[in-house]
């Protein structure tokens, strides 16, 4: 197992199962009849997640516009959570098809505020591609799903591929989860 900052990581999805998937994702992207294509990355998580997959729909001849929004969500996952933008993006979403890219969809929580955010603003429509899917842990009142899933993901906290622990471990090239010290 890897060893990082003094902890074993057990690799749940490595670098190459990712890049595959990643080249799939793009694909079944590249088949819906996107107009004038939106994406925005939701930071902090998707940051890496993000940048592989819009450079796989270039391949898969897709040419979107990026933008960033940065959501922060406290208690993600319980009924206290609150969610707010921290930075905006800049572009305006009226009559646009968005795609929303983010890290993990958990209980539901920041996904649905981030798209209910953007149909406000007149987007044409929303979809949400994330990489981890964390089916189990979502939240009986929301009936949010994500157009494109990565993988579907156990219920650890996993770290790696832009995914942190305070902050840590956002540079792993894979997905994993944080085991005891060495
Ligand atoms: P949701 O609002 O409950 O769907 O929260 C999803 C957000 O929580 C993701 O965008 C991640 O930023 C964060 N998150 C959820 N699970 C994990 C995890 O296992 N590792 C790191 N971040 C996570
Ligand atoms: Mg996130």
């Amino acid at each position: 197992m890897p060893v990082v900052r003094g902890k074993e990581i057990e690799v749940l999805f490595s670098a190459s199962a990712i890049a595959r998937r990643n080249l799939e994702l793009a694909k079944e992207i590249s088949e819906r009849e996107y107009d004038d294509l939106l994406v925005i990355s939701v930071l902090k998580g998707s940051f890496i997640f993000a940048a592989d997959l819009i450079r796989a729909m270039h391949d898969g001849g897709l040419s979107p516009e990026v933008e960033f929004i940065f959501i922060s969500s406290y208690g993600a996952g319980t009924t206290s959570g609150e969610v707010k933008v921290l930075r905006d993006i800049d572009n305006d979403v009226k009559g646009r098809d968005v795609l929303l890219i983010d890290d993990i969809l958990e209980s539901g929580k920041t996904l649905t505020f981030t798209r209910d955010l953007m149909l406000s603003r007149g987007a044409k429509s929303v979809s949400i591609a994330v990489l981890l899917d964390k089916r189990m842990r979502r939240q009986s009142d929301s009936a949010i799903d994500a157009d494109f899933v990565g993988f579907e993901c156990p219920d650890y906290f996993v770290v790696g591929y832009g995914m942190d622990v305070a902050h840590a471990f956002r540079e792993l090239p894979f997905v994993g989860v944080v085991k005891g010290d060495v």
